[in-house]
């Protein structure tokens, strides 16, 4: 059988918990192929670890190879084919006494995490490696991680697949489609109340999905503020981040790149921007992607881009400068 490392830190958590038995049932990485999972974690909590290990071993899947359990960056990078870097406190807990409400203060506890964890990935996994972001501010710690880590052949990204997935749901419920009907979703930018998420050049059965739905109030009202604020919403409601969902849009953004993107989609993904759409080269910017069939991953180029669509594209990109700025001493 062919294998694939893959590395998962916060592998204890809420997130981690619902990713791994996807990543080792071959659903993911396909039948034929074993997957040897490197788990990381905190060293307060890292004996955690054995019992997930112990859980995957009895969830019997043929596809399980070794699973390693880790506290140390460099030792658990080694030739990781894959990297989901989760670990990172979520909003919505407090720390000394403070609730963590807003992702600006996520930035100044999370931010640090990703120089170390970069720079190890960098050194030691595969020069082909993956790196996705998971762990808020994902698009920020992505480019303090993708900065240490110096590996230009290595491809870092920065979580958007559940952005666009809530955004397809919202329009799939507004107009009684399957989700399967709704293409090339874009969230353009941030992973944070800024990002755009793109209904002109979305496609519905073929037709540009803001045609489609005809309801402009709509789709700059309710369906603008509920995908950007949902995050916030499960918060409030359930008591902690969202967790089953987030696993389920990382598996999500593996599997696209593992094979050729069909020619009438896309995916959404945050990525080094090389200045595509005018955005700063340097910035880690959801932009619409396609994978060709040796996984190597480019930006959809030439997408009409409406004067509205370019306001909301121009403040996600200055909250993403804004952002870089905040941990420039990090960079
Ligand atoms: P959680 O608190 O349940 O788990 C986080 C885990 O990370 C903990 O077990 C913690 O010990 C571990 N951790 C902390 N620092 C670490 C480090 N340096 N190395 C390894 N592990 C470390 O949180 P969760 O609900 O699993 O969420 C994790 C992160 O994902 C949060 O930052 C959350 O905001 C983010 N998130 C992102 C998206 C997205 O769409 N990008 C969606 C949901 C949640
Ligand atoms: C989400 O979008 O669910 C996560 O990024 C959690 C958060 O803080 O919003």
């Amino acid at each position: 059988m062919k294998e694939v490392n893959v590395l998962v830190t916060g592998a204890a958590g809420q997130i981690g918990y619902a990713l791994l038995t996807r990543l080792a049932s071959g659903e993911t990485f396909g039948s034929d192929v074993k997957v040897n999972l490197n788990l990381v974690e905190v060293p307060q909590v890292v004996s955690r670890l054995e019992g997930s290990r112990m859980e995957l071993e009895d969830c019997g899947f043929n596809t399980l190879g070794t699973v390693k359990n880790f506290s140390d960056m460099n030792e658990a990078s080694g030739d990781v084919d894959w990297a989901l870097l989760v670990g990172s406190i979520p909003r919505g807990i407090t720390i000394n006494g403070k609730k963590i409400e807003e992702r600006a203060d996520l930035l100044k506890i999370n931010g640090g995490i990703f120089t170390e964890q970069g720079k190890a990935l960098g050194e030691n996994a595969k020069a082909d490696a993956k790196i996705l972001v998971v762990g808020n501010p994902a698009n920020t710690n992505a480019l303090i991680g993708c900065t240490h880590g110096n590996n230009e052949s290595q491809t870092w990204m920065a979580m958007t697949a559940l952005d666009a997935n809530r955004a397809k749901a919202q329009v799939a419920n507004k107009c009684n489609l399957e989700i399967s009907d709704i293409k090339k979703m874009t969230i353009w930018g941030n992973h944070s109340p800024t990002m755009y998420p793109d209904l002109d050049n979305a496609e519905i059965k073929g037709e540009s999905a803001s045609g489609w739905i005809n309801d402009q109030n709509w789709i700059e009202s309710d369906f603008l503020r509920i995908v950007q604020q949902r995050g916030k919403a499960i918060i409030d409601a359930r008591g902690a981040s969202s967790a089953t969902s987030a696993a389920n849009a990382a598996i999500d953004t593996v599997k696209a790149t593992l094979s050729e993107t069909p020619a009438d989609d896309w995916f959404s993904s945050a990525v080094l921007s090389d200045g595509s759409y005018n955005v700063p080269k340097g910035l880690i910017f959801g932009f619409p992607l396609k994978a060709d069939a040796n996984g190597k991953i480019s930006i959809v180029q030439d997408l009409p881009i409406s004067e509205y669509a370019q306001e909301k594209i121009d403040l996600t990109t200055q909250e993403l400068l804004d952002e870089k700025n905040d941990i420039k001493d990090l960079l």
